[in-house]
């Protein structure tokens, strides 16, 4: 390629796939083990149920199977993965080389992005410079997450949010009238409000290596009326940054999805923008807050269901722990998503020649 191609080349979403573990925990569960109800839960967070992994089901499964079911969509196979999740299956080393490997991608650079819930969209932004830069033709772009794996079970203020999961995109060079192009990448970050989302131990800062290590220290916490105040002012002053970048009115968009924390949250972002409420996506009430993987497990739920035509003005927005959020302008991609629960992604011819690593069992 040479300079002219490099600036005119942009990122587009041509596969669609996600995972999710079969297990369904609804709010009657929950309210049998915790001082909840089906009635708060769902007034105050729009949840209905979320999926859980089994013991035996790690990020890096659910990653692979939407990975997977992303390169099946596209018929093709990147150059680059990038995987954003909280929740690797080690501290060391990243879990997306892995994830890579078992999809039968041969030696292909990989590695992890922690941004949390913004996550997706972090690495969206990555996979659209350097596909626009000119040094990878293809990005797999891949959002999962095993929350349960660092929830309190006892901690209502966690517990009732968080799900399991994980959607991916596959992005390759294209042309700006491409369903799917991306058109505009806005992300920011305010590390003064690092203590709002966090878990304290497990760090360089505060090695998880104690005994008696206390709950509050080893497990997930989150400031939850400030995130919520913050994640509706970020998200919406990061999504008018971008529409005025790109120069779409946002009454005029085609399809809003917004990470799914909260649906009260995604209901003030969109009104906010004045985004009309048929115009807004999401799958929260089944699946959860799944963190890096709400964006990318939205997108396919509502492409599925062909919830806008391909080609259509499309915003998504997130908002996340660091602090951290960010947006995407892209046009709504022709893709068709697959779904693959965890553990059938090995069972699927891989785009590539080489021979895939069975699943764990
Ligand atoms: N069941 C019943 N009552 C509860 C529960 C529960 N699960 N959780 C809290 N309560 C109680 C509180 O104790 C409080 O009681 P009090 O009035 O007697 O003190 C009352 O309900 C109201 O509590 P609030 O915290 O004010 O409830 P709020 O309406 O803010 O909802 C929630 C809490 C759902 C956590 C909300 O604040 C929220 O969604 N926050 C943002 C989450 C978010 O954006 N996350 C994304 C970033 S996170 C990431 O990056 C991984």
């Amino acid at each position: 390629m040479d300079l002219l191609d490099h600036m005119s080349a942009y990122a587009v979403a041509v596969g669609l796939g996600s995972s999710l573990p079969p297990e369904t925990v609804t709010n009657h569960d929950l309210s049998e083990q915790l001082d909840t109800s089906d009635e708060w839960i769902r007034t105050r967070t729009g949840i209905a149920a979320r999926r859980r992994a089994d013991q035996c089901t790690t990020t890096a499964d659910l990653a692979v199977a939407a990975g997977r079911a992303a390169l099946v969509s596209a018929d093709d196979s990147p150059d680059l993965v990038v995987l954003a999740t909280t929740t690797p299956d080690r501290r060391c080393p990243a879990t997306a080389p892995e994830v890579a490997h078992r999809l039968g991608l041969g030696h292909v650079p990989a590695f992890d992005l922690s941004a949390v819930c913004s996550g997706f969209v972090y690495a969206t932004g990555m996979a659209d410079a350097v596909i626009r830069s000119g040094l990878y033709r293809s990005v797999l772009v891949i959002g999962a997450e095993t929350y349960s794996r660092i929830i309190d079970p006892e901690d209502r203020d966690t517990a009732v949010i968080f799900g399991d999961g994980a959607g991916a995109v596959l992005y390759r060079r294209g042309d700006a009238d491409e369903p799917g192009a991306v058109h505009g990448v806005e992300l920011g970050s305010d590390g003064s409000g690092a203590d709002l989302v966090a878990i304290a131990a497990g760090g360089s800062r505060l090695p998880n290596v104690f005994p008696d290590m206390p709950r509050d220290l080893r497990f997930f916490r989150m400031t939850g009326r400030e995130v919520f105040r913050l994640a509706i002012r970020r998200m919406t002053a990061s999504a008018e940054a971008l529409l005025a970048q790109v120069g779409w009115p946002a009454a005029e968009l085609d399809g809003f999805i917004g990470h799914q924390a909260n649906q009260r949250i995604l209901d003030a972002v969109a009104n906010r923008l004045g985004i009309p409420a048929e115009r807004r996506f999401g799958n929260i009430g089944t699946v959860g807050n799944t963190a890096a993987a709400s964006i990318p497990l939205a997108l396919a739920d509502a492409a599925a269901s062909q919830a806008a035509q391909p080609g259509g003005r499309t915003l998504l927005t997130a908002f996340g722990g660091g602090l951290t959020w960010g947006s995407i302008a892209l046009t709504w991609p022709a893709a068709r998503p697959v779904e693959l629960p965890p553990h059938a992604a090995a069972r699927i011819p891989s785009p590539r020649p080489e021979p895939l690593e069975p699943a764990p069992a």
